[in-house]
């Protein structure tokens, strides 16, 4: 939720920062704005609504020398997007300039003693607020900005990712963050800062992950100095960034989602790389190891998480309680954390996580903590605030996810959700030998078996374009395919804008029946297994009312194949594993009728792949 890039040294800054900001772009596109300071001393600042190639467009013909500057991508929280609203903010005397990621939550109090203080503001926005305090304690007190900072943000409630540039001091940049990520990349004679690693890497592997409360201050020629809020000096943590720029391009593909999409049988082998081994009988997650105990006599689990995730959350729901024995709740982490729910010390949290940055979750974490369970993260990002919030856990390893509707990472969370459950059920003792076995060795073949269904590409553009014009569509499911019903659904509306519902097959009767007619197009997961004669019923229900059905099914299926209008064949597989095949033809699906409906694939309107704020 907004993407903030700084960078002070030797190099021109713009192209650095632009750059940065295009990568960041799927935290937020609704404006975005950079500020630099030149070799005169003057502070150039421009800002617009839309996307950053509209700045691009917009500061093409201006002037923009300078090897210092800050830039911002914005996801709009307070004040509509508008070129006023954008980032970065001035201070009164606009000498000062400020971008933000996250929410002031009491900026309408310090904004009110601001204005009777003289103090006036353009913006509708809760950042230009802390833009004003700060220069309001520099001048006040006489100190330099680093000082300012902390003791503004010592006034503040709320989250922040910030850098502020101080046109009178055009040798330093200071960074602040509490609850939204920043990461600061240390080079040979310069420093860049930005919400995640992607604009860095191209030019230094050595960074430090800010910690909550931590302020650093990048001056350049001399050492990154970080503090804490109390104003004392903490030594930076280096560490070396593993991902690759190649992993943050699109590689030749037209978009980042059908990249991911196609990405999707190595990230879900490189998420049981090393951790599974079929002709032992082994399973080895090392981030649980130490709370393997905990597995033998927890007695819940109660799965925390939003949007995708909280579907691979309903997805690992049936895992666990079919494989481990074990009660399992799914929860919204927004709705859980304002609850008061009931958690008790032996139960087991598990959030699930593709940014690791989620506010909700972080939210819930900290509330499951705070009543003595053991909490345990599944995260995409390494370093991310979950995967360090949580007491263990493990990463899934699909790489950089950068389209805004979630696929490589929701396969990569099941994928390791299903080695836990699998785990889970050894240590409890809960399944025989032989199945176990049986499950590790399907588990393992399917990457091969996604490969298979990613050859089905040009027939799935063809049914892309029968539907790309309907204005409603059903997603129908029954068992551990409910879930992937949900997620069909929500890949089809985020991206093409088409209303969609995933529901439980039979719960279907209960209301979606009203809307079926001959316009409707409806999507079942019909493959073979426990619920297959029923989900049949079901699809015989929608054709009695003229529903057009297409159906995903377990290659060679003759049944469903003589009622439903198209049929996509998938590879069998385990009855549990169907949801990480079935819904990559879903997801394809979503892309076409996407791209066809001439729609932003990977920065869908209103949305942002990172949501840090609650
Ligand atoms: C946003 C993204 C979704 C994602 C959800 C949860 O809504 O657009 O793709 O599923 O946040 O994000 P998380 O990073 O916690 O999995």
């Amino acid at each position: 939720m907004c993407g903030i890039v700084g960078y002070i040294g030797k190099r021109q800054a713009y192209p650095i920062i632009i750059k940065g900001l295009q990568r960041l772009e799927y935290r937020g596109y609704d404006s975005a704005g950079i500020a630099l300071i030149n070799a005169k001393g003057d502070l150039n600042v421009f800002k617009r609504k839309g996307k950053v190639t509209e700045l691009i467009e917009f500061s093409k013909d201006l002037e923009k020398e300078g090897t210092i500057g800050i830039g911002h991508t914005r996801w709009a929280t307070h004040g509509e997007p508008n070129d006023v609203n954008s980032h970065p903010h001035y201070s009164q005397t606009k000498n000062l300039v400020l971008i933000h990621n996250g929410i002031i939550e009491n900026y309408s109090s310090i904004k009110e003693g601001l204005i009777k203080r003289g103090h006036q503001f353009l913006s509708q926005t809760d950042t230009e607020v802390l833009a004003h305090l700060i220069e309001d304690i520099q001048i006040h007190e006489k100190c330099k900005l680093s000082v300012a900072v902390i003791a503004a943000l010592n006034q503040v409630i709320g989250a922040y990712a910030i850098v502020v540039m101080d046109k009178n001091d055009p040798d330093v940049l200071v960074a602040a963050k509490k609850g939204s990520p920043m990461v600061i990349g240390i080079g040979d004679d310069d420093y860049f800062i930005a919400s995640d690693a992607s604009p860095i890497v191209e030019y230094t592997k050595n960074v430090v992950y800010l910690e909550e409360e931590e302020v650093a201050i990048l001056r350049r020629g001399e050492k990154l100095k970080i503090k804490n809020l109390k104003d004392k000096e903490i030594t930076p943590y280096v560490q070396k960034l593993t991902i690759e720029l190649e992993s943050i391009e699109k590689g030749g593909y037209a978009h980042f989602m059908l990249k991911e999409i196609y990405e999707q049988p190595r990230s879900v082998l490189d998420s049981m790389r090393g951790r599974l081994n079929p002709a032992k009988g082994e399973i080895k997650l090392g981030g649980v190891e130490d709370h393997i105990k905990k597995f033998e006599k927890a007695k819940r689990i109660i799965f925390v998480a939003c949007g995708t995730s909280w579907h691979a959350g309903l997805v690992a729901e049936y895992l666990f309680e079919e494989l481990a024995r074990i009660p399992v709740e799914v929860e919204y982490a927004s709705e859980f954390r304002y609850r008061n729910p009931i958690i008790y010390a032996e139960d087991i949290v598990i959030a699930i996580s593709q940014s690791g940055e989620t506010a909700d979750t972080l939210a819930a974490i900290a509330m499951a903590k705070s009543k003595g369970a053991t909490v345990l993260g599944i995260c995409n990002v390494v370093g991310s605030s979950i995967a360090r919030a949580t007491d263990g856990g493990s990463y899934t390893h699909a790489g950089p996810e950068i389209g805004v509707a979630s696929t490589k990472a929701f396969t990569a969370q099941v994928t390791v959700l299903t080695l836990m459950a699998l785990e889970m059920a050894k240590v409890r003792g809960t399944l025989s030998e032989s199945r176990f076995r049986q499950l590790l060795y399907e588990v393992e073949a399917v990457p091969t078996k996604i490969e298979e269904v990613l050859k089905l590409n040009d027939k799935l553009k063809e049914i892309a374009y029968t539907y790309k014009d309907s204005t409603n569509a059903l997603y129908l499911g029954r068992g551990v395919s409910f879930p992937v019903a949900l997620e069909g659904a929500l890949k089809l509306k985020e991206i093409s804008y088409i209303h969609a519902e995933g529901y439980p097959a039979a719960e279907m009767k209960h209301g979606p029946i009203a809307l079926i007619d001959e316009e409707m197009p409806v999507f079942v997961i019909a493959t073979k297994g426990a619920n297959y004669e029923k989900v049949v019923s079901n699809i015989q229900e929608v054709k009695a009312r003229k529903g057009k059905i297409i159906a995903v099914v377990t290659s060679g299926d003759k049944e469903v194949k003589e009622l439903a209008d198209i049929c996509i064949e998938i590879p069998e597989t385990d009855e549990l594993l169907v949801p990480l095949i079935a819904v990559v033809p879903l997801q394809l699906l979503s892309y076409h009728i996407a791209v066809m409906r001439g729609c932003n694939v990977d920065q869908p309107r209103n949305l942002a792949k990172s949501v840090t704020v609650e």
